[in-house]
């Protein structure tokens, strides 16, 4: 006879997901691992984290120039961690050398500085190695930019998530307005159309598709179908382990 315990129990596996600024990776990556029982890390709010350290260091100048030695050197000092569903707002919250820094990195001065620090290549080492070690028991979900092709290439579900970028700056403007923040809607179209166009071109770990990522183009399809077609893709990946 099969124990309850055997028939609630849900292989480890890496599930990485990728795509543009606004695609709705997050929420897709947040609520999968939560309906899987995964660990959930937003990759993104790392380079959030680091960016902020800079700007609260005066590392980055009025025109945008940034002190990279500076910032490398002080790279070993700094800690990011997250601690989970912190909050009223159920939404695990990112802490910087132990400080709550969650509103802060998700304010359009962060996002305005955020790409140029991600193109550093130590800056991309250094966070990719804390990811890596969240990873190595496997049972995560990750989401960013290079999860599948850098992170973890060998991540047994890869998906790739795509919407146009004037629906894509439509949801953020929403949501930036939603927690109060007065924003132009063309400001957030401009951040979003250059941190693509940054994240698409650099050198070190560019935004691509894995060539075994399963891709998802959210344009104009409900947030229900969106998860059930993921836990579907979930379920196939994992039955079989
Ligand atoms: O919230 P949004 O989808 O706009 O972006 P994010 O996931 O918070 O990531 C912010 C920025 O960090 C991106 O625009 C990239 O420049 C960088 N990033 C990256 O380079 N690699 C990752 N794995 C995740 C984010």
């Amino acid at each position: 006879m099969t124990s309850e315990k055997e028939i609630s129990y849900i292989p480890k596996i890496i599930v990485a997901i990728d795509g543009f600024s606004s695609s709705g990776k997050s929420t897709m990556a947040r609520e999968l691992a939560k309906r899987v029982g995964y660990i959930y890390i937003d990759s993104g709010a790392m380079y959030r984290a680091v960016t902020l350290f800079a700007m609260n260091h005066g590392l980055i100048a009025g025109d945008g120039n940034v002190s990279k030695e500076e910032l490398i050197r002080a790279l070993p000092s700094l800690d990011i961690k997250f601690q989970p569903s912190a909050g009223e707002d159920g939404i695990q919250h990112t802490l910087l050398n132990g400080k709550d820094v969650e509103q802060e990195i998700r304010s359009m001065g962060v996002s305005h500085n955020v790409s140029p620090i991600a193109e550093i290549p130590e800056v991309r080492q250094r966070l990719v190695e804390i990811q890596q070690e969240f990873g190595k028991d496997k049972g995560i979900v990750m989401d960013g930019r290079d999860i599948g092709t850098t992170v973890f290439p060998e991540a047994e579900l890869k998906i790739f998530v795509n919407a146009g970028v004037h629906e894509r700056a439509r949801r953020r403007w929403r949501e930036l307005v939603q927690k109060g923040t007065d924003i132009n809607f063309e400001d957030v179209l401009r951040n979003l159309e250059a941190r693509d166009k940054i994240d698409t071109t650099r050198e070190v770990s560019p935004l691509r598709k894995a060539p075994d990522a399963v891709e998802l183009n959210n344009d104009a399809i409900t947030h229900e179908e969106q998860m059930e077609w993921l836990l579907k893709i979930f379920q196939e990946r994992t039955e079989n382990l």
